[in-house]
């Protein structure tokens, strides 16, 4: 049986981000980088790669390599990972060398560390397990994924020698002008042979800005000889992040991949340039997304509806056959066939009954409706805009809402009026239990 523990380093301080919070805690599309990469991990086992290689592949927990002071990284993904912290923070491979104790006492020893990056979201998990295949394959010392970079580049290069063999990788600041010129780089996803990397690790030298580049174990392996590998995947998966404007180049290759799964399991996206999905919501089949959507959160929405154009939904629900236009929802839940919601702001907590309409269009202009936090929107109402509805009130079935709504009232009829309850009363009625439905 091969067995292998996998190492995220992720102390780096992050300063080019020039931010407060932990790099690895940035979101891209609405999930934290280092999120994305533990789902690669993660998703190792379930690869084609993995499937076809006649042997059996073990792993453990992955081990995430934290400063001391990301207690917060800790905080959020918990059980999920093992913790080593890297008190300075003196290079990559110094930071590898701090889970050393951490990969040693996983039982049964692992004969295999696969080592990535917090910082790159966008690597696959087939692409990681191809390396781990590859290093099993050539029975390697080292192996590592490459790519081809549009020069300039600040990847570390990859040099080879005149039979191709791969003697080092150089680093960008200590490249020579004639190294920089090459094009094969390193994407920052490595195997080890356990038995060979920790004394190999403490042999690293500490370069002119005081640090310790896991990248030069690449050079020592092949000093000693031993057996080098390398696979080369594509660029987009490389794209390490290490500032605001390499997160943004990442969002938008991350966003396409949400948009392009969606597409493929039956939702019609009609300008995906201008429409933004969390990778966390969920979408039913021939349900069609307009443009200038914006949909956020854990959001879940049913199949056959129409939603936009220009429309934002947070963290809301929404059943099936749902149209909504020019809206905004923000923990809203729409019960199936909510008829037509045009520009309409929904608030929190909302629950908007099957059948619901706003009647927007005076046959003049579009008017506004307002649904206040809490609200219960009874099934088939009509809300004739502009209209509010204010916190917490209540709307009878088959209601037709002409007049703003009070908060924490209770209108029914056609057109709707007030009705007691015991919200709107106050205590007194309440108490002396002569509440009425
Ligand atoms: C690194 C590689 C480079 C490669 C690129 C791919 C090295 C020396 N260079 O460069 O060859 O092309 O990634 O994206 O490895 N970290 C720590 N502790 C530290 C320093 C860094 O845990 O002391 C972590 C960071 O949090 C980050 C990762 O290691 O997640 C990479 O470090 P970073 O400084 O971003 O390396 P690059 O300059 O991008
Ligand atoms: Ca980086």
């Amino acid at each position: 049986m091969n067995t292998y523990a996998t190492v995220v380093l992720a102390a780096g301080k992050g300063t080019r981000m020039r931010s407060t919070l932990p790099k690895v805690l940035h979101p891209l599309v609405g999930v934290p980088l280092l999120a994305h990469v533990l789902n690669a991990i993660e998703a190792i086992s379930s690869t084609l790669a993995l499937a076809s290689f006649p042997e059996t592949i073990r792993s453990y927990r992955p081990i995430v390599v934290l400063e001391h002071e990301a207690a917060l990284v800790e905080t959020i993904f918990g059980e999920r990972c093992l913790y080593a912290i890297q008190e300075e923070q003196l290079g990559t491979g110094h930071a590898l060398l701090a889970a050393h104790s951490a990969v040693d006492k996983l039982e049964p020893q692992p004969q295999i560390v696969l080592v990535c990056y917090g910082d790159t979201p966008l690597v696959r998990s087939e692409m990681l397990a191809r390396v781990l295949v590859e290093h099993l394959t050539q029975q390697a010392t080292v192996t590592f994924l490459t790519t081809y970079a549009h020069l300039p580049s600040d990847y570390g290069r990859v040099i080879r020698n005149a039979d191709g063999r791969v003697q080092a990788i150089v680093e960008v600041k200590r490249a020579t002008e004639e190294q920089q010129r090459i094009d094969e780089v390193n994407s920052g996803v490595y195997c080890f042979n356990r038995g060979w990397l920790w004394t190999a690790l403490q042999s690293l030298p500490r370069n002119p800005s005081g640090e310790y580049y896991l990248t030069d174990l690449v050079g020592i392996a092949a000093a000693q000889g031993c057996a080098i590998a390398t696979v080369t995947g594509t660029l987009d998966e490389a794209i390490g992040i290490n500032d605001r404007v390499q997160l943004a180049a990442a969002a938008q290759l991350m966003r396409r991949r949400v948009l392009e799964q969606l597409m493929y399991a039956g939702v019609t996206i009609i300008d995906p340039d201008t429409t933004y999905i969390d990778a966390g919501v969920s979408i039913g089949p021939d349900t069609v997304i307009l443009p200038g959507s914006m949909i956020t959160g854990k959001t879940r929405i049913g199949s056959s509806c129409r939603i936009g154009p220009d429309t934002t939904i947070d963290h809301s629900t929404l059943g099936d056959g749902c149209i909504i236009r020019n809206s905004v929802l923000e923990e809203a839940t729409l019960e199936d066939d909510v008829s037509y919601l045009g520009d309409a702001t929904v608030g929190e907590h909302v629950n908007v009954g099957a059948g619901t309409i706003t009647c927007n269009y005076d046959g003049k202009r579009k008017n506004h409706t307002d649904i206040g936090d809490g609200a219960f929107i009874g099934s088939d109402t009509m809300l004739v805009a502009p209209v509010k509805v204010g916190a917490y009130a209540q709307t009878g079935a088959g209601s037709v809402v002409i007049k703003d709504v009070p908060s924490g009232a209770l209108v029914v009829g056609v057109p709707a009026r007030v009705l007691p309850t015991p919200q709107a009363a106050g205590d007194g009625s309440a108490k002396d239990g002569s509440e009425k439905e």
